[in-house]
């Protein structure tokens, strides 16, 4: 497979080493033109942060120094201009451009151009919808934004967002990809913020108005998420959360604070005041968000407590225990 990535900064080397990690050779591209001095320049910059990376995943003990010149050798990174025959033998090509809807239009343009017939290009927004940046690919049923987290080669998540164009054997390609390379892909429909980045936006937003007001301590507020809210959340997913403890409780913690804070902010939605219509509770009646008709609940409660015990004494943060 082909791998060619476009912008080598933050995102473009992250990804790199991503896939480098994961056996694959793979071409980090340059696009930006500049002479010749100053990509050689750019070149030492890279070098150094690409080796600087896999040095820190050497000492935090996820790959062993011996193999550093390996990963560092899938790895190829070469100038745009008089190789764009790059472009066209690529299978897929991410574009790690800065954040700018000017840049990106002109770099999908010449991607798009200069691809071959089935060439994928995802994009590597973490703010523009994919149905926006699909305009500025001549061909929209390979084109799909592949929205990572920082770093790249750790986070496990990827959120697929295809335009309404993708087409479906496109999005499998890319998710199949990041299966075999040990992500975890999910698709998002083009919705500004998509998944992680809306919910995290409020979660933070909530916190500093928190500070705001004097509620709590910056430590405390930070504490409370690394000890409490985060540490539930990587074991249990927010709907699954909320069959847990029942849909109704949601409603009503949600009807004080709305009353309380005196903001709209923590208004119940409709899908809540459905289920609880509906009498879709969560757990207490076997259907909510997920469907529990078939799960031996006992068995999935008591799997969920194992790993969540696995993580506190990971982090050395198990309850002390002392008869
Ligand atoms: N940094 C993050 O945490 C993060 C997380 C998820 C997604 N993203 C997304 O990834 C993309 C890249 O972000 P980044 O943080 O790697 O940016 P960056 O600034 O680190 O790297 C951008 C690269 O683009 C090159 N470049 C600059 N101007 C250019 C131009 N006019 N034409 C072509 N190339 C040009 C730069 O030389 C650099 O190699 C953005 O769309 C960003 O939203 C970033």
């Amino acid at each position: 497979m082909n791998i060619v990535i476009i912008g080598c900064g933050r995102m473009g080397q992250g990804i790199a080493i991503t896939f480098a990690l994961a056996g694959y050779n793979l071409k980090l591209i340059d696009i930006k033109k500049r002479s010749k001095n100053d990509f050689n320049k750019l070149l030492i910059k890279i070098n150094s942060g690409l080796s600087k990376n896999l040095e820190i995943l050497n000492n935090i003990k996820l790959i062993n120094k011996n193999k550093i010149k390996r990963i560092l050798n899938n790895i190829e990174v070469i100038k745009y201009e008089g190789n764009n025959n790059l472009i066209s033998s690529a299978d897929i090509i991410f574009e790690c451009v800065p954040e700018k809807l000017k840049i990106k239009k002109a770099v999908f343009k010449l991607l798009s151009e200069n691809a071959n017939k089935k060439t994928i290009i995802s994009s590597t927004t973490s703010t523009i919808l994919s149905s926006e940046l699909s305009k500025y690919n001549k061909h929209p049923e390979r084109f799909l934004n592949a929205h990572w987290l920082n770093p790249p080669y750790l986070m496990p998540l990827i959120e697929i967002s295809p335009c309404n164009e993708t087409s479906k054997s496109n999005i499998k390609k890319a998710y199949n990809l990041f299966i075999e390379i040990g992500k975890v892909p999910i698709i998002s429909k083009p919705s500004p913020g998509y998944i992680v980045p809306r919910i995290q936006s409020l979660a933070m937003n909530e916190a500093a108005r928190i500070l705001e007001e004097g509620t709590a301590s910056a430590e405390d507020i930070d504490k409370s998420v690394i000890y409490g809210f985060g540490l539930r959340f990587a074991i249990l997913g927010l709907l699954e959360f909320i069959d847990w403890g029942g849909i109704d409780t949601l409603d009503n913690a949600s009807n004080y604070m709305t009353k309380a804070m005196k903001s709209k902010r923590f208004t119940t939605p409709n899908i809540v005041k459905k289920h609880i219509k509906d009498n879709n509770l969560g757990l207490s009646t076997q259907s909510g968000f997920m469907n529990w008709k078939n799960i031996d609940i006992d068995k999935y409660q008591e799997e969920k407590l194992k790993n969540f015990v696995k993580i506190t004494k990971l982090l050395n943060i198990q309850p002390k225990i002392k008869i």
